[in-house]
């Protein structure tokens, strides 16, 4: 049986550890506060064992929610080694034509269609759906309930909250916050957080 490896036994590293259970691997998880076993499956060290360890595991998935942390992870685990794998959930449904990065994980329920394009890292979370076309750089994540309509461009580590619904061809900059149930009917800028239907700038509430 494959070994995975997951950095994070959080509520997250946990969800992706189900998924990946499901689909044939046995898992060890890595963390920084935790000890013992996690859902039955062994903590075998922090972090920074892991680096060490990083080619003992036929593949890693870093399972931390902050997106520029993770990517950072998994830039660091490859430069020791790793074999960055994706998780896909076996009840994500999956276009032929699509494509998904390592490092990238789709969860129970989620979507993601014809052409779109996934970078690394990404996130798709709990019943998300990623309409034709759209192009995530890495590290994004769409929390759960996030729909994109086709064609959206979502820029490097951004983050839609919980509910979020983006319409057709919009482009969204790289570190972005979208807050839970926004209506992103507009271009958003880099760096920007975004509440409220139409979705605005916090500042600008
Ligand atoms: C947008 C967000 C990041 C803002 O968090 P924050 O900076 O801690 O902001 P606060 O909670 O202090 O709220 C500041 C103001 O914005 C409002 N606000 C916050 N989130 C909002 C939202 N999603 N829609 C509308 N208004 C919102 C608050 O009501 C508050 O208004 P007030 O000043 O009039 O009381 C957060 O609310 C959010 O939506 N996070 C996403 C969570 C999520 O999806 N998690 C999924 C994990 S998988």
């Amino acid at each position: 049986m494959k070994h995975l490896a997951i950095l994070g036994a959080g509520g997250h590293g946990r969800v992706v550890a189900e998924s990946a259970a499901a689909t044939g691997w046995r898992i060890s998880f890595f963390d920084d506060a935790r000890t013992g076993r996690v859902d039955g499956h062994l903590v075998a060290g922090s972090a920074s064992d892991l680096k060490g360890a990083a080619t003992g595991y036929d593949g890693i998935l870093v399972a931390i929610g902050t997106n520029r942390t993770r990517l950072n992870w998994i830039k660091c685990l490859r430069s020791s080694g790793a074999t960055i794998v994706t998780v896909i959930d076996p009840s994500s449904k999956v276009s032929a034509s699509a494509v998904v990065g390592a490092g990238t994980y789709l969860a129970s329920g989620s979507m993601v269609g014809t052409g779109a394009r996934l970078g690394e890292g990404c996130i798709v979370n709990t019943a998300a759906t990623v309409d034709h076309d759209c192009d995530l750089a890495d590290g994004v994540h769409l929390s759960p309930g996030v729909h994109l309509s086709g064609n959206v461009t979502i820029g490097e580590a951004s983050w839609l909250g919980t509910g979020c619904s983006v319409r057709n061809d919009i482009v969204i900059g790289r570190d972005v916050v979208a807050g839970v149930g926004s209506a992103i009917v507009s271009d958003v800028a880099n760096d920007q957080t975004v509440v409220g239907v139409p979705a605005r700038p916090m500042g600008r509430l």
